[in-house]
């Protein structure tokens, strides 16, 4: 079985996903993770995000690799054997992943190596086109969403908790900024699937969104 999820940045993919996956026994896989991986390693070498060949050559030449872990982050990450796990986490690495995500090179590259994951079996993949491009066939398709308000909210929690400094009013730019870049990009932009189901997390608890997944898993299981 395979389970998309998509949606604007800071909607709560990852954490919903995450206990999903524990739930049902599934192998959770964060795209996004890869992205961010790319732009780290970009940065890195010194190269700029915007120039395709550069950053998918780098790509080509080199390997990401997403690890289980139960105990932690649910995943590790790792460039060929560097855990950067930690790294990718920042507001730069957002940003830069959102650019480094726009090159349809790079994108042909992931699509290949998501495909190639999401053959391992059960899988829970979240994303900005999973439903649309990666696993055009998932038998489930949750697309996620917040208001921007609450999302920022979220995601400055998130990095306070990891002693990030950041404001309200920066993280609401950086997000807008993005789910922007996201949505306007030629190759596979952020789109609700046809067939996806809208859930709007405003105002929810992370235990009432799972539940609903998972209720909607067991209907169509
Ligand atoms: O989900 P996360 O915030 O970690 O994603 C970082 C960036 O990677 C997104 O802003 C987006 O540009 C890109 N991305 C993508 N397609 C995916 C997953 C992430 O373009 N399937």
């Amino acid at each position: 079985m395979k389970i998309a999820i998509d949606g604007p940045a800071g909607a709560g993919k990852s954490t919903v996903a995450k206990q999903v996956a524990a739930k049902l026994r599934f192998v959770y896989i964060d795209t996004g993770a890869m992205y961010r991986a790319l732009a780290w390693a970009s940065q890195q070498e010194g190269l700029a995000a915007i120039d395709e060949h550069a950053v998918s050559t780098l790509l080509e030449k080199n390997r990401i690799k997403l690890q289980r872990d139960d105990q932690g982050d649910a995943q590790r990450v790792w460039w060929n054997e560097e855990d950067i796990t930690a790294e990718i986490r920042t507001p730069q690495m957002s940003q830069l992943a959102s650019i480094v995500a726009g090159h349809p090179r790079v994108r042909a590259l992931m699509l290949d190596l998501q495909r190639a994951l999401a053959e391992e079996g059960n899988v829970i993949m979240d994303g900005r086109d999973i439903g649309t491009h990666v696993l055009p066939d998932a038998d489930v398709k949750i697309f996620l969403t917040a208001s921007i308000e609450e999302r920022a909210t979220r995601r400055l929690a998130e990095l306070q908790q990891k002693g990030v400094e950041t404001s309200l009013e920066a993280l609401m730019e950086e997000i807008a900024e993005r789910d922007k870049r996201d949505s306007e990009r030629e190759v596979a932009p952020l789109k609700q699937a046809e067939d996806a189901i809208l859930v709007d997390t405003t105002g929810r608890s992370i235990e009432q969104i799972v539940d609903q997944i998972l209720h909607i898993c067991q209907k169509t299981g």
